[in-house]
């Protein structure tokens, strides 16, 4: 296993829209070990595959009970509504309150291809939303109003967080 560097905002990458899996194989699980060890090593609990430099449908999350893996994942019902503090690898050592659906219903493959689906509540299902939204090639930030978005890509201008600026200690934020 070996860890990835994890991109940075200001990196191509993290704009562009990943493309469908097409095949689960030995590769991609070797890709998803990666990941998971990258992620654990941030330390965060979400990872999507354009965050290592990866334009694959897939990410890798653990909100507690253990790693997980989803590939070609589709958000297909969500519901409510919910504020939390929401932090991204890709931007670190910043958050801001975001308001999305607080409960989404997920479904994708497994890592046997099998389909999977999960119904997500608050943390979780943020995460899900967070990370569905790096395979569209959208950071957080783009969730912001226009304002605070204005303040938001200040400050990270003026602490040079995008690529080759320093990598600030995540301290307790939440990262995904
Ligand atoms: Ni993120």
């Amino acid at each position: 296993m070996a860890g990835y560097d994890i991109r940075l905002i200001g990196d191509p990458v993290l704009r562009q829209t990943a493309r469908e899996v097409t095949d689960i194989d030995g590769a991609l699980v070797r890709l998803v070990d990666d990941m998971l060890e990258t992620m654990y090593e941030a330390p965060g609990m979400g990872l999507a595959a354009p965050q290592v430099g990866v334009q694959k449908r897939l990410f890798v999350w653990d909100v507690g009970p253990g790693p997980e893996a989803i590939v070609n994942p589709e958000i297909v019902e969500s519901d409510g509504e919910w504020v939390f503090e929401e932090g991204c690898l890709s931007v670190p050592g910043l958050s801001w309150e975001i308001v999305r659906p607080k409960m989404v219903h997920i479904v994708g493959r497994d890592l046997d291809g099998n389909e999977v689906s999960v119904e997500a509540d608050e943390l979780e299902a943020r995460l899900f939303q967070h990370e569905m939204d790096h395979l569209d090639g959208t950071l957080l930030i783009e969730r912001l109003d226009a304002d605070t978005r204005k303040i938001a890509l200040k400050t990270i201008r003026d602490l040079q967080l995008g690529v080759g600026g320093p990598r600030p200690d995540g301290g307790g934020l939440t990262l995904l």
